[in-house]
């Protein structure tokens, strides 16, 4: 039989540095879609569900260290986990997979020149989505929330900070927004741009606006093109959560056009919001809503200056025209649950049961 690791207790293990290997057996296919940061790829899932062990008995690990087996939902894992011991190693199956990790998480600390504010980027390694915990003197707010709530108050609380103001940049579709619950839970203003979209109160953040809490100041700037109501805000004029307006090497998709036409003209309000983004100063910091690639364990937090960012999208922002065939050439297919993680974020309620079986899936936000 089978041993078994969940996925907090891997987590904890890669949090920790600890030594584990990590062994993805899915096909090519399942793997290019998204994976575990520093897994080994050993395409054994179509044999292994045959009943075949031998694509496993030529692999070959440190014998010291737990190995880790890895399928989409924990099943032929533990297949594989079972071979494996048989061969002296300490073989573990990832209870639930790959759907499973996709809560996974792990933090890394933002430098900004303000000494008094700190910028924490929780990422969901196990989907790509990032988002922040940001403190001044004992006050927070709390941006693009997309992990369960308790994540946010344990992390505030580690860092003597309350959470305040809790703020998503637009309507997400790629996962379910967790800020309504965590500003019910934390007692904060749920903070959103203005829009007739969402079916439940929030205190809407319009152009220019400004919150503060503690010595730091935020501000929205509109970025209409993502989606219509997409703002970025703006931390002390030095650090920018652009959501999914701009990422670091990539610009984010006219989300759910309806035709041709509309994804056309989503584009052009997104090359101008962009334009104006990157007009805000070489200096500034862009910390995205999204990584590209499974997030590692290297607390190195993901974020580039305005000038960096710039100089990698030079070729896109020639001119308006331009940017808007390139970004219609290359729109990936719009995933089948988005429309559906819409409809819950505009309910602001999560389904019951498990929210990982509707979000569970590759990442689409960008156009890279
Ligand atoms: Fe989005």
């Amino acid at each position: 039989m089978a041993h078994h690791v969940d996925a907090d207790t891997l987590q904890q293990w890669l949090t920790n540095g600890q030594a584990v290997t990590v062994v993805d057996i899915r096909t090519q296919e399942d793997r290019a879609l998204w994976s575990i940061p520093g897994s080994i790829h050993i395409d054994a899932y179509d044999a292994l569900r045959q009943g075949s062990q031998g694509a496993l008995a030529d692999a070959h690990f440190p014998l010291d260290t737990p190995v880790v087996t890895i399928c989409n939902l924990g099943r032929v894992s533990e297949t594989a986990a079972a071979a494996l011991s048989e061969r002296g190693y300490d073989a573990r199956s990832l209870e639930g997979g790959m759907k499973a990790w996709s809560l996974a998480w792990n933090t890394a600390e933002v430098r900004v020149a303000n000494n008094a504010t700190r910028v924490i980027q929780l990422r969901r390694t196990g989907k790509g989505c990032l988002s922040y915990l940001v403190g001044s003197k004992g006050q927070a707010v709390v941006i693009d929330a997309s992990l369960p709530p308790e994540v946010y108050l344990i992390i505030a609380a580690e860092h003597g900070l309350r959470i305040h103001f809790v703020l998503d940049t637009h309507i997400h579709a790629d996962h379910l927004s967790r800020a309504r619950g965590l500003a019910e839970k934390a007692g904060a203003t749920l903070l959103l741009p203005p829009q007739d979209r969402v079916r439940f109160p929030f205190t809407p953040i319009g152009q220019g606006n400004s919150i503060t809490f503690g010595e730091a100041a935020l501000t929205a700037v509109k970025t209409p093109g993502h989606t219509l109501e997409s703002m970025s805000y703006l931390l002390n004029g030095e650090a920018l959560f652009t959501g999914d307006t701009l990422f670091l090497s990539g610009v984010g998709r006219p989300d759910l056009h309806a035709d041709a036409g509309a994804a056309a003209e989503r584009s052009r309000l997104l090359y101008h919001s962009i334009k104006g983004l990157l007009a805000l100063g070489p200096a500034v910091l862009i910390l995205p809503a999204h990584a590209a690639e499974p997030v590692a364990f290297d607390k190195n937090p993901l974020v580039a200056r305005v000038s960096v960012v710039a100089e990698r999208l030079r070729p896109w922002l020639t001119s308006e025209e331009a940017f808007v065939e390139q970004i219609l050439k290359r729109l990936p297919p719009t995933p089948a649950n988005y429309a559906r993680i819409v409809e819950w974020n505009e309910a602001g309620v999560l389904p019951t049961g498990d929210p990982t079986d509707l979000e569970a899936g590759a990442n689409r936000c960008a156009v890279t």
